[in-house]
């Protein structure tokens, strides 16, 4: 059986418990306590809530759970990918907003994730957390990654907005040092050092990779490239945005390179998503016939087996893409590619992941952004475990098409090695 330390998540096992040993974000922190204390002082400050926005991993949602355990305040913590109507927030939020403390303690209210509200019931959720705001008789923290989604104007205009920013490696390494002492495992500096980097910024991403280079006994670099083989799954929502606003050739390639998907695949999402985000028709036409190129050359290198007309192929999605706009685009929802619905096998391969992400999701009590960040890939390490893997089949029901897909994935953790 794994022991203790190897089967805890570091991420939980290592997370701060004080505010002071929160890594980085100093300004940031400072605002928010500013702003937290006004409320402990009796008196709501001029704006009720605070939203607080950033890249993922960095921080923000540790930030508002560790004041909450330092000043005492009774946490109410939802996560707006969960609110599946204004309801929630109506029974369960408002009244908490009200209503005095049964323990006689001060209250906080943390609305996670905020730019996860989407579809059609987005307004009135949105509407009825403002609301929220304007009848609260105790703070609101509100979080996001990107809170300049337009939908959110309301919720802008009435929070203090507060901007945390990616980490530096400086700051990721001394972490993950401090890390190592605790864990007694020895490290080679440079293997840090690429970990901090692959995770620009992230600080969750970076423990993530150290534990699981750490199953290989020690942090050096050959344990930690094989930890760059993770699924990463990057997210195809991001890459496509990143695609789609990049204003330079270097940054419009940058995202495919952190993509874990093949190219191939990703052309049909730019494909079915740049009609809505470039608005002009000339740069629409320009784009669509450099995709056109990009298909051609893929088709070169494939039949032909010229490989090196991959290259054309990818500058010619990413950014010849990218830099066929020429005014900024316009803000959208990125649709899935409609052909890959048909594309039977495909489907049967993300019906399973999703199928066991919303499981994890709903059994570990978390998002299905969450499970599937943070989760999934730990869960294919720990089935190379055999008792751990009969157990958790057991216990999650999975019929033996998701265990033969989970058993391949996992099997195959380590041979992707970069
Ligand atoms: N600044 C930090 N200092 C120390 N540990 C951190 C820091 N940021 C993140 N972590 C670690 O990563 C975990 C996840 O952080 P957190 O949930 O706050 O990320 P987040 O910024 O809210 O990301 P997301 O946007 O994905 O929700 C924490 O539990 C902690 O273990
Ligand atoms: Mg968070």
């Amino acid at each position: 059986m794994l022991s203790e330390s190897r089967s805890q998540l570091w991420i939980i096992k290592h997370k701060p418990r004080r505010i002071e040993d929160i890594v980085g974000n100093e300004e940031a922190k400072e605002e928010y306590l500013e702003w937290l204390n006004i409320w402990l002082k009796g008196k709501p400050p001029i704006k009720k809530a605070v939203l607080i926005y950033g890249p993922p991993g960095i921080g923000k949602t540790l930030l508002v759970e560790v004041s909450a355990i330092q000043y005492n305040l009774e946490l109410l913590e939802l996560n707006a990918g969960d609110l599946e109507g204004s309801e929630t927030i109506r029974k369960i939020a408002l009244p908490f907003s009200s209503e005095e403390s049964l323990e006689r303690r001060k209250k906080l209210i943390l609305i996670d994730e905020i730019d996860s509200i989407e579809g059609s019931k987005a307004p009135t959720i949105l509407k009825s957390i403002s609301d929220l705001i304007d009848q609260t008789k105790y703070p609101i923290a509100l979080i996001a990654n990107d809170a300049w989604n337009p939908e959110l104007w309301q919720i802008r205009n009435k929070a203090l907005m507060i901007e945390m920013k990616k980490l530096s490696s400086k700051q990721i390494i001394s972490y993950l040092e401090k890390i190592c002492k605790i864990e007694n495992i020895s490290y080679e500096f440079d293997a840090l050092k690429i970990i901090a980097e692959r995770a620009s910024g992230d600080m969750r991403s970076a423990i993530i990779d150290l534990q699981i280079a750490s199953i290989f006994g020690k942090i050096g670099l050959k344990e930690v490239n094989i930890a760059g083989a993770k699924d990463r799954q990057t997210d195809v929502f991001s890459v496509i945005r990143h695609i789609i606003y990049a204003t330079t050739v270097s940054s419009a390639r940058k995202a495919v390179d952190e993509y874990a998907y093949d190219p191939e695949t990703l052309m049909l999402w730019i494909e079915e998503n740049i009609h809505k985000f470039y608005t002009k028709y000339e740069d629409l036409e320009l784009a669509y016939s450099r995709l056109a190129k990009a298909d051609y050359y893929r088709t070169l290198a494939n039949k032909k087996r010229m490989w090196r007309f991959l290259l054309y192929f990818l500058e010619m999605m990413t950014a010849g893409v990218a830099l066929s706009k020429s005014t900024k685009p316009t803000y959208s929802k990125i649709e899935f590619p409609e052909i890959l619905r048909l594309m039977s096998r495909q489907r049967k391969a993300n019906d399973l992941r999703s199928i066991i992400i919303s499981e994890i999701a709903k059994k570990c009590h978390m998002s299905m952004r969450k499970a599937n960040t943070e989760m999934f890939w730990f869960l294919l390490l720990m089935l190379k475990n055999e008792e751990f893997k009969s157990k958790i089949y057991k216990k999650m029901g999975w019929n033996e098409d998701i265990q033969s897909y989970l058993n391949n994935l996992s099997q195959n953790l380590h041979i992707k090695a970069s």
